[in-house]
């Protein structure tokens, strides 16, 4: 039997993938990580599944669940919000299943960088402005960060910045950032993004304290960098009409003369 690891996406119920909803709908138990996974997404379950939130569980008591639900000789579909890549505590728990010698697959989600890129209408990397996105945090209460894996490093890059799990302390992450970035580096917060209630704010690293609403607490995502408010960027090479490509043969001595 197999534990199905499944990205439930940023909130909206249909920014899950085909994938993933077949494997809800073929797995007898599911277990799902709080309020962040949709409850419609659920209904893909098929009827009669043993449905669980693993919220105010501990990471023994899920193992545990899936043992019993591995020795019953159920298939298991394990959803976590957005994409299980990134601070979905998957890694703990493959850890367990690899020592349990429980077989596992990972369906990847939508992340919620990329659902609040969306909402926005932005690509976070502009030619000539920034060609990297950072996905990263502040520290947390439980979660200390790395040495060297500091804000004020990351912006020193001029990397878009995309940091989550940190508008509760939107006033320090503006407080490192504004010194390297300066005050009217571009700031998105996007709340909720893709949820039918989403908000969002545009604004500036002098601006954004004031420009949030006191709802945009918790599930938001802080956009930060120079490619968030930019018109001023070069265009793609990809599309320019002398560039000679693969899928374009310019010339009579193109680069790679048979498109195909
Ligand atoms: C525990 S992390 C989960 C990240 C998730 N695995 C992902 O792929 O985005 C939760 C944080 O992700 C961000 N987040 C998750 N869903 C979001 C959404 N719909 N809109 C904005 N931010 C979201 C927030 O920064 C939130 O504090």
């Amino acid at each position: 039997m197999t534990v199905h690891f499944i990205g439930a996406g940023p909130g909206a119920p249909d920014l899950l993938t085909l994938r993933g909803r077949d494997l809800i709908a073929a797995c007898p138990v599911c277990l799902y990580a709080g309020s962040l996974v949709p409850k419609e997404i659920l209904t893909h379950c098929p009827p009669g599944a043993q449905i669980i939130n693993t919220a105010p569980m501990s990471l023994d008591d899920i193992m545990a669940t899936i043992q019993t639900a591995h020795d019953a000789g159920h298939d298991i579909a394990r959803l976590h919000s957005g994409d299980l890549s990134v601070w979905s505590a998957m890694g703990e728990q493959l850890r367990r299943l690899r020592a349990l010698g429980i077989p596992y697959d990972v369906t990847p989600g939508v992340p919620s960088f990329a659902a609040s890129a969306a909402a926005l209408g932005a690509e976070l990397t502009l030619p000539g402005l920034a060609q990297s996105v950072v996905l990263t945090r502040h520290a947390g209460r439980a979660s200390p960060m790395p040495p060297g894996e500091t804000l004020a490093a990351f912006a020193a890059t001029g990397a878009t910045l995309a940091i989550h799990l940190s508008i509760h302390a939107l006033a320090d992450v503006v407080a490192e950032l504004t010194p390297i970035l300066g005050e009217d580096c571009p700031v998105a917060v996007v709340w909720r993004a893709s949820w039918p209630d989403q908000q969002i704010a545009r604004a500036t690293l002098a601006t954004i304290q004031t420009a949030i609403s006191p709802q945009m607490e918790r599930t938001a995502l802080i956009l930060v960098g120079r490619a968030l408010a930019a018109e001023g960027f070069d265009d793609s090479r990809l599309y320019a009409a002398d560039y000679d490509r693969r899928y374009r043969p310019l010339g009579t001595d193109p680069r790679f003369p048979d498109p195909t």
